[in-house]
């Protein structure tokens, strides 16, 4: 059958990735978390003191940034390398989540994550999420996915989430840290969190994980058969 790119953008916590996920086993198509490279990149800016709005720092340290996803067997998922070491669990935590959308609206950050996401789409077979994948990584991508759901829920499957690891978490930090990243998404300058034109719209507030992907499945053939 033939293989295409599918992308899935939309707001902090809706599911983008589980999807994603869901998707690439049922296909045998590779899955790559876009938010995982944005993410690593504040980790070590963090851990080395980078100030990203210096430009000069920005653009030196990220010569010494080296990002690189692996799989994982066990989890049935790849998993984030900074410099050859597995970053996967720092990357999920809260530190990394109140600083990671200030670091992704620096332009050379961007051009530098979207130069390698653009690469490892030249095979298809690939579903990738993020927040400017349909619009800027792969504007010609067969499928598109703008996903979206209430708030509340988004907030709720977060703290569920992060409350397994961390029993500190509250509520309101997450309510918080979703609305906060949400807003400059939206609002940067460079490639902002926007529905691409052809996208379609999923909202799942009121769908549970099964109705999801039998709906998006026959999206995917839909558009296989569009292209074919
Ligand atoms: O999983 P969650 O929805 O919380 O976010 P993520 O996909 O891990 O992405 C983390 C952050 O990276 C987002 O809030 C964006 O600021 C940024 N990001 C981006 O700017 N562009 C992308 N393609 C993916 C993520």
């Amino acid at each position: 059958m033939k293989k295409i790119i599918i992308t899935i953008d939309g707001y902090s916590s809706c599911g983008k990735s589980t999807l994603a996920k869901q998707l690439a086993t049922k296909l045998d198509y590779v899955y790559i978390d876009s938010g995982a490279m944005y993410r690593a990149i504040t980790l070590y800016f963090i851990q080395n003191r980078v100030d990203w709005n210096v430009t000069e720092e920005v653009v030196n340290a990220l010569k010494d940034v080296h990002l690189e996803f692996m799989y994982n067997p066990v989890s049935n998922a790849s998993e984030m390398f900074l410099n050859g070491e597995n970053v996967e669990h720092f990357i999920r935590e809260m530190v990394i989540a109140e600083k990671v959308s200030e670091v992704a609206a620096v332009k050379e950050v961007r051009e530098f994550a979207v130069a390698q996401q653009k690469k490892m789409g030249t095979r298809k077979g690939i579903v990738m999420d993020g927040r400017d994948i349909g619009t800027v990584v792969f504007p010609h991508a067969e499928l598109k996915i703008f996903m979206t759901a209430d708030i509340t829920v988004r907030v709720e499957r977060r703290f569920k989430e992060l409350f397994e690891k961390n029993k500190s978490i509250t509520i309101e930090e997450v309510k918080e840290n979703l609305e906060l990243r949400d807003y400059i998404d939206a609002n940067r300058e460079i490639s902002p969190l926007r529905k691409a034109e052809d996208a379609i719209i999923l909202d799942n507030s009121q769908l549970n994980m099964e109705e999801q992907l039998e709906l998006v499945m026959q999206w995917v053939e839909d558009a296989i058969m569009a292209h074919t």
